[in-house]
C-alpha cells in the first residue's frame, strides 16, 4: 500500500516535471549544467547562479555531470523536456551534446555557452566567458618579468602544464602563454628540459591534479637529477597543485637547492591560494564567479524580455561567430590577497587560514 502510494506520489511527481517544469507559481525555468564538482570553482559558480537567478525571480534546475560527457548529455536533455526556457552549459566537450543543442533549437530554448565555448555546432547562441587568452598572456607575463627574461643571462629551464584537451579554453590558455615565452625558447634563453612544448605533449586531461602529478614526477625524475626548475607554467590552480606536490616531493626535500620555481595559475582556488600564502604557487589567475554569473543572469533577462542582448566580443565555434561577452581576469599574487579576495568579499580570512 506504501509503496503503491509513493509509486503515486512519484509518477505526478515526474508528470508534473515533464509538462512543467513543476514551476506552479508561473516561475521561468533555467537549466544550469555544469560539469564537475571536483573544481572549487565550478561549485561556487553553479552557487552563484542559482542565488541570482532565484532572487530575479527564477526556478533553477542545476546539475553537475561528474567530468562524465554522457551524464552531461541526459541531464541537458531531462533539462529540455522538463521545460527550460534556456539552458547555461558549461561543457565538458563539445560533440556529445550536439544531439540536445540540436533538440534544444527545435524547441527554440536558446543556449548560453557557460565559460567554455561549445564548439561545432550553430545552434551556441551565446558565450560568456573570461578573456581566456589574454589569462595565458597574463601567466606568460608574469613568467617573463619574474626571470626577467630580457635583461638577465639565462638560460632558464621551464616547463609548461596545460589543460584538458576536450576544452576549448585549454588551448587559448597555453597559446596566451606560449605566444609570450615562444620567442625565448627560440632564443636559446629558455630551455624546455624535457622537449614538451606542444600542447597534445602537455595536456592534462580533465585538468586533473593526479595526473599532472604524476606528468611531472616523470619529468623531474627523468630530466632535473642535476638542474634547477626555474619556472613551470601550469594553465590553472588545479594542474599547478599536481605539480607543487610532485615538486615537494621529489625536488625541495630531496635538499638539492631551496630555490623554488616560479609557478603559475588560474583561479584562485582555496588551496592554490594557501599555496601561494606558503610560498608554493607563485601567482594565479583571478577570474570572479560573482561577475560571471551575474553577466549570465542579464544575459537571461534580456534573452526573455526580447531586450538586444548586450555582448563585447564574438568567439568563432568552427561554425558560427558566437556572440560572447567576456569579462577581465585579474592579476592575483601573494600580495593582492587582501585587496582582490578578502576584501571584495570572496573568501574569508579564516578559509585562508588566515
Ligand atoms: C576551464 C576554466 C578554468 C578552469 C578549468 C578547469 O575551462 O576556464 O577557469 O577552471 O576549466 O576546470
Amino acid at each position: 500500500m506504501f509503496k503503491k502510494i509513493l509509486g503515486t506520489i512519484l509518477c505526478a511527481a515526474i508528470a508534473c516535471a515533464a509538462l512543467t517544469g513543476c514551476a506552479g507559481s508561473g516561475k521561468k525555468k533555467v537549466g544550469v549544467s555544469m560539469p564537475t564538482q571536483d573544481l572549487q570553482r565550478w561549485n561556487q559558480d553553479g552557487a552563484y547562479m542559482k542565488e541570482k537567478f532565484e532572487a530575479a525571480g527564477y526556478e533553477v534546475d542545476l546539475q553537475y555531470a561528474g567530468n562524465k560527457p554522457d551524464t552531461q548529455l541526459s541531464q541537458v536533455e531531462n533539462m529540455i523536456n522538463s521545460g527550460c526556457k534556456v539552458l547555461v552549459i558549461a561543457a565538458i566537450e563539445s560533440s556529445s551534446l550536439s544531439q540536445a543543442l540540436d533538440k534544444a533549437a527545435k524547441k527554440k530554448i536558446p543556449v548560453i555557452a557557460y565559460d567554455r565555448l561549445i564548439m561545432d555546432n550553430a545552434n551556441v547562441d551565446y558565450y560568456a566567458t573570461f578573456d581566456n587568452y589574454k589569462v595565458g598572456q597574463i601567466q606568460g607575463n608574469f613568467v617573463k618579468e619574474k626571470l626577467d627574461l630580457d635583461n638577465a643571462a639565462g638560460p632558464f629551464n621551464v616547463e609548461f602544464t596545460a589543460g584538458d584537451p576536450g576544452d576549448n579554453n585549454a588551448k587559448f590558455f597555453f597559446n596566451g602563454a606560449m605566444d609570450v615565452l615562444k620567442p625565448y625558447i627560440d632564443a636559446g634563453k629558455i630551455v624546455v628540459v624535457s622537449g614538451q612544448t606542444d600542447f597534445d605533449s602537455v595536456a592534462t586531461p580533465e585538468w586533473a591534479s593526479a595526473t599532472a602529478q604524476a606528468r611531472a614526477e616523470n619529468i623531474i625524475g627523468s630530466n632535473y637529477a642535476d638542474k634547477n626548475i626555474d619556472a613551470w607554467v601550469c594553465s590553472n590552480d588545479s594542474t599547478a597543485q599536481g605539480v607543487v606536490t610532485a615538486l615537494d616531493a621529489r625536488y625541495n626535500s630531496a635538499g638539492r637547492d631551496g630555490q623554488w620555481p616560479v609557478i603559475t595559475g588560474q583561479d584562485c582556488d582555496i588551496v592554490s591560494v594557501k599555496n601561494m600564502i606558503a610560498g608554493k604557487q607563485t601567482m594565479s589567475v583571478f577570474k570572479d564567479t560573482r561577475t560571471l554569473a551575474a553577466r549570465t543572469v542579464t544575459m537571461v533577462n534580456q534573452i526573455l524580455e526580447g531586450k538586444e542582448v548586450e555582448t563585447n566580443n564574438t568567439y568563432n565555434n568552427n561554425v558560427k561567430d558566437v556572440a560572447s561577452f567576456l569579462c577581465d581576469p585579474v592579476f592575483a599574487d601573494k600580495d593582492k590577497i587582501q585587496e582582490i579576495l578578502i576584501d571584495s568579499g570572496y573568501y574569508t580570512a579564516a578559509e585562508l587560514g588566515l
